[in-house]
């Protein structure tokens, strides 16, 4: 049993079925090129995680975000450079799913494909209602007024209730709404429209998908780019500077007016604008030279957001201050408003393009989870019909419905802050076990013309980095080691009052403790077996990210991966193609 729960597949037998599978990379059309990846990754980055979670990350961390956003670039990088390793070598789609598949066994394959559900379809709700808050703000701007009723999510509404919370638009969409049987009538309607129309568009297949995407990612550069300069011109010739060390509340003036553990804060919201570069790997069935163009589009597409994204930052905390970001669903619009930069005609311009690029970004994700589910349909380890491709379109076709299901019906229960955690706990995990995967497999000869992840003996810098790491974290906060053995939260006032259990206030330091911990043994292990480095950096900045998840987005997510395991043993251990050989 334990054997074969670690069965792995053959790098050489994942390759002859992506290509010679006739439902498979046969039935595909290989179309697209670098340009199209890169174009593909900035559509799945740039989305709702710059345009609505922004805004709650700098009011967590003030200016100061900025750092979290270059140390979540440089996770995503190192792990980018490990994705592009298992891209160049299984030119297949499956993203971290076949990766996993090839190193770490059938078994951890399996929990990833399960935890890029949270990646790609949990992920896409988040989207889809920062798409419908842009949208009714948009409409409303053109006097057009949706009921909030009709374009608030139904926990929103309860949550602000329930918590004594001021949003109007909540409180509306509570005290208006119809009931039905003692049950108020309250969902996002945008939110479920734009989900079916992507679902059909993806539908329709590839080509066309691609076309719209590209016509997109154009637009929202423009705009993007457009919000920088004017923002950025305006926070100088205002002399708005000041805003970059603004006074938390104690009076103190800093760029972390709440520290650094206010910044860390912000990791779901930070990590969770830069999900997307990844995804350009599922498309390696479609691409023209997989082996040498998904790692240039996925790097090329991280660097070009990164860049954004500390702009938008820096312009954002400069235009207003930080603590004005409270609730602020859409704050690139937000800071044009009338009491802020007053710019009405941006205000109009952000909305429209927001909803651009959100729309792109539900198409890549919308795109990638069929794809995903294709790859562990040809594994056994889903119902064959999951791998069945249209006639005409040639696409997933059932796949595609499933997903526009598990994105559509759970819009009616859930909402932002809950899929926005849910999604980015996820996906770092992913990223750990894609970084780790790296480490397992045998490195190999290098091919010309192909991506080929330089190899940097660890042995000696990784242990070097991690003692350099613990001296500096001492150096910064005296106390710091000390302090985080301190589980002494009685005086907690939180903690008094019943509003936070202990295992809620104990996580930040439990996942600091645990993280350290792995870092030496790591650094042993890098010592003792020569690990390359890269791969060994993307897997301790991914761990270091994973620090800032909350006692609740554990609880999920653990909940979430038992779910999975009794999925894999009733099905998939069972009907694994692996099975039927051994
Ligand atoms: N990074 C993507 C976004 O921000 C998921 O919308």
């Amino acid at each position: 049993m334990a054997n074969s729960l670690f069965r792995t597949k053959k790098i050489e037998n994942i390759i002859a079925d992506g290509s010679d599978d006739p439902h498979g990379g046969g039935g595909l059309k290989r179309v697209l090129s670098v340009r199209d990846l890169t174009f593909f990754g900035i559509a799945a980055i740039l989305g709702a995680g710059s345009f609505s979670s922004l805004g709650g990350a700098v009011f967590n961390g003030g200016p100061g975000v900025v750092v979290l956003f270059i140390i979540t670039a440089i996770a995503c990088a190192f792990t980018a450079f490990c994705y592009s390793e298992f891209a160049s070598r299984i030119p297949v789609a499956g993203s971290a799913y076949t990766y996993a598949y090839a190193s770490f066994g059938e078994l951890f394959a399996w929990i990833i494909g399960w935890a890029l559900i949270m990646e790609y379809s949990i992920g896409n709700i988040y989207v889809a209602y920062s798409w419908s808050d842009y949208f009714t703000s948009f409409l409303s701007k053109l006097n057009v007024h949706i009921p909030e009723y009709l374009s608030t999510s139904y926990m929103e509404a309860k949550n602000t209730i329930l918590d004594g919370g001021t949003n109007p638009d909540d409180i509306a969409a509570w005290n208006n709404a119809p009931m039905i049987g003692g049950l108020r009538i309250i969902f996002d309607l945008p939110a479920l429209v734009i989900n079916l129309l992507i679902t059909y568009l993806v539908y329709r297949g590839i080509k066309e998908s691609r076309n719209f995407s590209n016509v997109m990612v154009i637009l929202k550069l423009a705009v993007v780019l457009l919000i920088i300069l004017v923002g950025g011109y305006l926070v100088f010739s205002n002399g708005l500077t000041f805003n970059w060390a603004p006074a938390n509340d104690e009076g103190v003036k800093s760029f972390m007016p709440n520290g650094f553990s206010g910044v860390m804060t912000a990791v779901a919201g930070v990590f969770f604008a830069y999900i997307g570069f990844d995804a350009v790997s599922v498309l390696a069935e479609e691409s023209k030279n997989p082996q040498r163009d998904l790692p240039k589009g996925m790097v090329l597409s991280l660097v070009i957001c990164t860049i954004i994204y500390i702009l938008l930052t820096l312009v954002l905390s400069g235009a207003v201050h930080y603590k004005n970001f409270d609730g602020v669903g859409d704050p690139l619009a937000f800071i044009f408003e009338p009491q802020n930069l007053n710019i009405g005609w941006m205000q109009f311009l952000v909305s429209i393009c927001a909803v651009v690029a959100m729309t792109s970004v539900l198409l890549v994700f919308q795109m990638g989870q069929p794809r995903i589910w294709m790859s562990m349909s040809r594994d056994g380890l889903l119902p064959p019909v999951f791998q069945k491709i249209h006639a005409k379109f040639k696409t997933p076709s059932f796949a595609t419905i499933v997903t526009g299901l598990v994105v559509g019906v759970p819009i009616l229960f859930t909402d932002k802050t809950f899929v926005l955690d849910f999604t980015s706990i996820a996906t770092l995990f992913a990223f750990v076990l894609v970084c780790g995967g790296v480490l397992l497999i045998p490195r190999k000869e290098k091919v010309a013309g192909r991506f080929h992840l330089p190899y940097i003996n660890g042995q000696f810098i990784f242990p070097l980095i991690v003692i350099g790491a613990i001296v500096l974290a001492q150096f910064l906060s005296k106390n710091y080691f000390a302090e985080l053995f301190n589980f002494d939260y009685s005086a907690n006032e939180d903690y008094k009052t019943g509003k936070a259990s202990f295992m809620q206030l104990a996580t930040p330091n439990i996942s600091l403790i645990v993280f350290w911990i792995s870092a030496i043994i790591l650094a042993i292990m890098a010592f003792v077996k020569k690990y390359s480095l890269i791969p060994l950096m993307g897997l301790i900045t991914c761990m270091y990210l994973l620090t800032g998840m909350t006692a609740m987005n554990w609880a999920w997510f653990i909940a979430w991966l038992v779910l999975g395991l009794i999925v894999y043993f009733i099905y998939g251990y069972k009907k694994s193609k692996l099975a039927e050989k051994s």
